[in-house]
């Protein structure tokens, strides 16, 4: 039996931080109230001309340097992301030139914080039924460009980073199983309301800006966290107390709080990185994952939960042995 596991992580933060007493200067908000209502002290913001792809090969590289790969092993490379370099070619073709890798399958994932989930989960059906050997699944966001600096209820949320795995084809398990979700009807409650079929206006009201109705994604958000993560341990014939690691979507610390609550799962189970980085969309997941890796939190063998939820709506969530 073939099985599709975790071989390598790897994650990238901008080298410029704003800090939530920067974030003053720019706005009428503070350092205390920022804290305590998202749990966020800083945010990375990528440079002048540093893109999501230049940030998706940094990650990429730690990955498959943990993994012990080169360019030449790669069979598929998977990108989600909501802030992509150019409208055409996908990400992951550039990021696929930039890593000097000719002939791979290379394609995007749109699925806004979700991104990498549902990247994790093509990769993985793609390496079950025997399409590759080698997968690199990233999910990197500049959404330092898409957020309205000058709009507080949306700018002290989000930052730019990358995080990336590689899935390797395995005798040994690693992903025991992935689940995705949508539901379009509720858009408008979290969306940039500009798009290129639209034609591109950015005087219009909303420019080209995420706008969010911060209280129904709350909700939203802690609802189907904790249904996807129950719908995905009994599926299995697991219980939460099985689970060594819950490493939610890392958008902000009351979301997991409550998540993990709904869960009954001790925060001393969950990985939160939320307040070093703020929420970085698609890449949010395998970066928490990197982090809480090269940290020594998270061991080889541990029993993994990793679940997300963004605009969309989508919801998804894998479990895994690492
Ligand atoms: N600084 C200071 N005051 C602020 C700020 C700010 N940055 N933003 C809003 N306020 C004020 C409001 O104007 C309001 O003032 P009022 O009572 O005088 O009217 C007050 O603070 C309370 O505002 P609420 O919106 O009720 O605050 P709430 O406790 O709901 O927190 C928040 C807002 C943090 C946005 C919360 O709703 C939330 O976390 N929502 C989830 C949003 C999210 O994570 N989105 C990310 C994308 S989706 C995803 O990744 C899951």
């Amino acid at each position: 039996m073939t099985y599709a596991r975790i071989t390598g992580t790897g994650s990238y933060l901008p080298e410029k931080v704003l800090t939530n007493k920067d974030l003053e200067k720019l706005m009428d908000t503070n350092d205390e109230w920022i804290r305590d209502r998202t749990g966020i002290k800083r945010r990375h913001i990528a440079a002048d001309g540093e893109t999501s792809s230049d940030m998706a090969v940094n990650a990429a590289k730690k990955a498959m340097e943990m993994a012990g790969i080169g360019p030449d092993d790669i069979g598929l490379i998977i990108v989600g992301t909501t802030t992509p370099d150019k409208i055409f070619p996908s990400t992951a073709c550039i990021v696929q030139r930039k890593l000097g890798i000719k002939g791979c399958g290379a394609y995007d994932v749109q699925a806004v914080c979700s991104g990498f989930m549902f990247a994790l989960d093509a990769a993985y059906r793609n390496i079950m039924t025997g399409g590759s050997k080698v997968a690199l699944v990233i999910g990197t966001e500049t959404l330092s460009r898409i957020t309205n600096w000058k709009d507080r209820t949306t700018a002290i949320l989000f930052g730019d980073g990358a995080g990336a795995v590689v899935l390797e084809a395995s005798d040994e398990q690693g992903i025991i199983s992935t689940h995705i979700h949508a539901d379009g009807s509720m858009e408008e409650l979290l969306h940039v309301p500009q798009g290129v079929s639209q034609g591109f206006d950015i005087t219009r009201a909303g420019g080209a800006y995420i706008s969010m109705n911060g209280n129904a994604v709350f909700r939203n958000a802690v609802g189907k966290l904790g249904s996807v993560a129950r719908e995905t341990l009994a599926g299995n014939g697991y219980t939460e107390e099985d689970l060594d690691w819950l490493v939610p979507h890392q958008a902000n610390l009351r979301i997991i709080l409550a998540a993990a609550k709904k869960l009954n799962l001790p925060m001393e189970r969950v990985i939160v990185t939320v307040d070093e980085h703020a929420n970085t969309s698609a890449a949010s997941v395998p970066l928490a994952l990197d982090i809480a890796v090269r940290d020594g939190r998270i061991k080889r063998g541990e029993l993994l939960l990793l679940a997300a939820f963004g605009g969309g709506f989508t919801w998804s969530s894998a479990l895994l042995r690492y």
